[in-house]
Parts: structure tokens; C-alpha cells; sequence
């Protein structure tokens, strides 16, 4: 089976289409294209579809897999660190054995005061009547959330979050443009990000010399040891802990912001998860256990995550010849895409795809559906490690949330902005109601 695709201009390709609306383009090419779909974008790219091709690419034959070349390459490296994100091969394999426990469910429950807290901060900030913008109200939240859980729940630095927000927006701009400028030129943007990154090195190195507390992400990581009793150098726990700062806060908020903004539409959906809340949490600070069995809850974030994924797509590389399980052959060199927001939507999977129904993610429904029509954390040996403390993250966040307030949609229908995650375009425009009692 060769892949076919929609048609392509000789030198622009398809990307014309792609770059006005790129969501858009993806879905209509897989649905017209079938399995896989063949793209000029660049260099000629595969657009997976299917299921069984995905799990093949991520997890059966992952070794022949690599990530994609922009991200592992020396300035992707510069941007996001010689971490777990971007490491390959038997480095990823050992780095990944050694940090795991510290992502095991038991390990992150420890952060869920800091989760909690950081929510009542923000929602005693808010009054009855305010216009909010909820993005970004949630990406605030979930930034200072992840400072608390990186360095300690006391530890509260505003010239760090906006440091980290500068150096998001240019890691940004460089993966989304087609030439970036090169790092040397002295352009503004560049030494902002510049000054940005002197600053968050220097908070990662004080930290993991002098930790202000040890309960922190950059605390536990400075003391684990290899097998051997060896342990990492300073310059790998600091590549760790700044990998984390890029892939551990703006998917969570742009989770919740969606989920807020879906819930707001959907007034009986919202009931249902009080009543939950109600039921299992009542009155009570709320402990990991609790949050677990909110589960009505949890098919409420899958269900915001298959419409709105923060991971919308990535990129694989393929490093030998290969055969797809839908017959496709994919050649050396050949790039892939893996898209979320594809396959979340595709019918094969989801019969009418754009309707919110959190009942698609009753056990049942999921049993009945194969394993990679939905992976918003991905999966195989490059799953997101950080799953647990996300989904804690969002449950705690939304347990204190909806009791307190509910939000007026202000404005038309918000449409996904395709960047490296999938944010609310122009944000979530709302008018904040405190609940009564
Ligand atoms: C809703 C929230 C989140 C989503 C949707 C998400 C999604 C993903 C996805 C899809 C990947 C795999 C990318 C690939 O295979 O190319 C990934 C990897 C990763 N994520 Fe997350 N993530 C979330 C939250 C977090 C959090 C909270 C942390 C850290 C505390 C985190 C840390 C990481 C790291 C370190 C990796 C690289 C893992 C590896 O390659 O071994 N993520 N994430």
C-alpha cells in the first residue's frame, strides 16, 4: 500500500494549506486519504491514522524510532536541555530507570499540598463579576505549581515564572517558524531569552547545591543514585529539572482551561462532576485516595484531552526501513506524524467526533476501542512521565475550582491554536460566579 495524499505544489508542497489551519488540513487529509497520508511539508512526511500503526511506531517497534531530529538536535538540546525529553537510545533508557520512582503515584502524592495551595491562592484572587481570562489563569496556576513542586512548597519567585514564560514563548517561536534566526543574532527576543535562561540556570544550580527545601523535584533528583551508588552531575540534574520546567506546566494548563471552557458549555456535565465532588469529597481537604476515585471526574479530563489534546502532535523519525501494519512501507529517513488531535477525532473511533460525551471513557466504551486511538500522553519507552502528577494536578485543581465558582462563557466559541500545544486561540474569556456558600 503506497500512501497517497491531497495535492501538492512543486516546491511550497502542501504547506500553503498546513500553515493556514493546521488542524484543519490534517483531519481532512486523513479523512480523505486513509490510513496513512502522504505530505509534502518540507520534506515528504507520513500522517499515521491508524490505531495499530502507532502502537507499532511508539511500542512494538519503537527501537527503530527516534524522536524528531529539530528536538534532539545541538539546539534543541541548547533549548530544552540534555534531559529526559530530549535524550535517545540507551542514555533516555538509563536517565529514564533512574528518575521513574520519583514519578510513581506514591512519590508525586507528596506534592499534592503544594497543588492545593497554590489553587487557593489563585481562587482568593478572584471575586464575584470578574472578567478572567481562564487560559491564562490556569497557566499562571500551573506554572507556580510546578516552581512549588520543583523547588519546595514555601517557594514563591515571580522574576522565575516570568523567566520561564520568556523562554516558552521563544522555544515557541523557534520550533514554529520555518527559519528561525540564528541564536547569535542580537536580536531583542533573543536576548531576552538570553537573560531569561542566565537567571533560570542560576535558580537550578542554587537550588540543587542548597536546595530551600528537600521535598522539591530538584532536591530528590540531586540525591538519587545509579545501581552502582554513582549519582548524576550537576549539569544532568539541571538538564532534568529544566526539561521539566518546559514539559511540566503550560499541557496542564491548557487542560484545564479547555476543561473549564467545555464545562461552562455544558451545564449537566458540570452537575454531574459536583455531585461527584459532593459525594466522595465532601467538605474535606481532599487526599490522593479521594481524588482517585473521583471517576466521573477523570472521564471528564480524558474526554477534554481527546477533544483538546495539549499534545496535539509529534514527530518520529524513522531510523531503518520499516513495514506499517496497515501494509505501508516506510523508507529510512522517513518522517512521521503522530497526531492526537487526528486520530482523537477520527471516526473510525469516535462516532460524531466534535460532540462533547464524557461516556466514552467509561471503562466499557474504552475496552472496546483500541489501545492508540487515544494517547494524550503518548506511550512505549517515551510515555510521559509526568502522567501522574498531571492528572493528580488537574483533579486537586478542579476539585476547588467548580465548588467555588462557576464562569460565563464571554464571546464566540474558542478554536484551538495549533503552537507546540494546542492553546485556546485569543484565550478563555469568562465572567467569574462565586457559588453560593
Ligand atoms: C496534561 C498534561 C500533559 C500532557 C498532555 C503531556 C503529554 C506528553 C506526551 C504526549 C509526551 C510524549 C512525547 C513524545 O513521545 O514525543 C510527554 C513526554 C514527557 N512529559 Fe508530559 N504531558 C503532560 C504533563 C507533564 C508533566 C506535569 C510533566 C512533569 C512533571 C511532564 C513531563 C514529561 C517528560 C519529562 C516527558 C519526556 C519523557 C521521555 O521521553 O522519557 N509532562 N508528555
Amino acid at each position: 500500500m503506497i500512501p497517497r495524499g491531497p495535492f501538492a505544489l512543486p516546491l511550497a508542497g502542501n504547506l500553503p494549506w498546513f500553515l493556514r489551519d493546521k488542524v484543519g488540513f490534517l483531519t481532512r487529509s486523513a479523512a480523505a486519504y486513509g490510513d496513512v497520508v502522504k505530505l509534502h511539508l518540507g520534506e515528504p512526511t507520513y500522517l499515521l491514522t491508524r490505531a495499530e500503526d502507532i502502537q507499532h511506531v511508539l511500542v512494538d517497534n519503537a527501537v527503530n524510532y527516534d524522536k524528531s531530529w529539530r528536538l534532539t538536535s545541538e539546539r534543541g538540546k541548547r533549548l530544552s536541555g540534555r534531559g529526559l525529553q530530549t535524550s535517545a537510545g540507551a542514555t533516555h533508557l538509563r536517565q529514564r530507570r533512574l528518575l521513574q520512582p520519583e514519578f510513581h503515584r506514591r512519590s508525586i502524592e507528596t506534592f499534592l499540598p503544594i497543588v492545593l495551595d497554590r489553587t487557593r491562592r489563585r481562587l482568593s484572587g478572584w471575586n464575584d463579576g470578574q472578567r478572567l481570562d481562564l487560559a491564562a489563569e490556569m497557566e499562571s496556576l500551573s506554572l507556580s505549581t510546578i516552581i512549588g513542586a520543583l523547588f519546595g512548597p514555601g517557594y514563591l519567585d515571580p522574576a522565575l515564572e516570568e523567566a520561564l514564560t520568556v523562554r516558552r514563548r521563544y522555544i515557541e517561536y523557534v520550533y514554529g517558524s520555518l527559519l528561525p534566526y540564528p541564536e547569535a543574532w542580537p536580536l531583542p527576543l533573543v536576548r531576552r531569552y538570553r537573560a531569561a535562561m542566565r537567571y533560570i540556570d542560576a535558580v537550578i544550580r542554587r537550588e540543587i547545591r542548597e536546595p530551600a527545601s528537600p521535598h522539591g523535584f530538584a532536591a530528590r533528583l540531586a540525591a538519587i543514585a545509579h545501581p552502582d551508588g554513582s549519582r548524576m552531575t550537576e549539569d544532568q540534574v539541571r538538564d532534568e529539572i529544566l526539561s521539566l520546567t518546559s514539559t511540566g506546566y503550560e499541557t496542564v494548563g491548557e487542560a484545564l482551561a479547555w476543561t473549564l471552557y467545555l464545562l461552562a458549555r455544558h451545564p449537566e456535565v458540570e452537575a454531574r462532576v459536583r455531585a461527584e465532588l459532593a459525594e466522595v469529597l465532601g467538605e474535606r481537604t481532599p487526599s490522593p485516595e479521594g481524588l482517585s476515585r473521583l471517576t466521573y471526574g477523570r472521564q471528564v479530563l480524558n474526554e477534554s484531552m481527546r477533544l483538546y489534546p495539549p499534545t496535539w502532535i509529534f514527530v518520529r523519525m524513522a531510523l531503518g526501513k520499516d513495514t506499517l501494519p496497515s501494509g505501508a512501507p516506510v523508507e529510512a529517513g522517513r518522517k512521521l506524524y503522530v497526531s492526537q488531535y487526528v486520530v482523537h477525532r477520527h471516526p473510525r473511533y469516535f462516532s460524531e467526533p466534535d460532540r462533547f460525551d464524557p461516556d466514552r471513557f467509561t471503562p466499557q466504551a474504552i475496552a472496546a476501542r483500541p489501545r492508540f486511538s487515544y494517547f494524550p500522553f503518548g506511550g512505549g519507552p517515551r510515555l510521559c512521565i509526568g502522567e501522574h502528577f498531571a492528572v493528580l494536578e488537574m483533579q486537586a485543581v478542579l476539585s476547588q475550582v467548580l465548588p467555588a465558582f462557576r464562569f460565563e462563557l464571554s464571546g464566540d466559541a474558542v478554536t484551538p491554536r495549533p503552537t507546540i500545544t494546542l492553546r485556546p486561540n485569543g484565550g478563555v474569556p469568562a465572567v467569574a460566579r462565586r457559588r453560593a456558600g
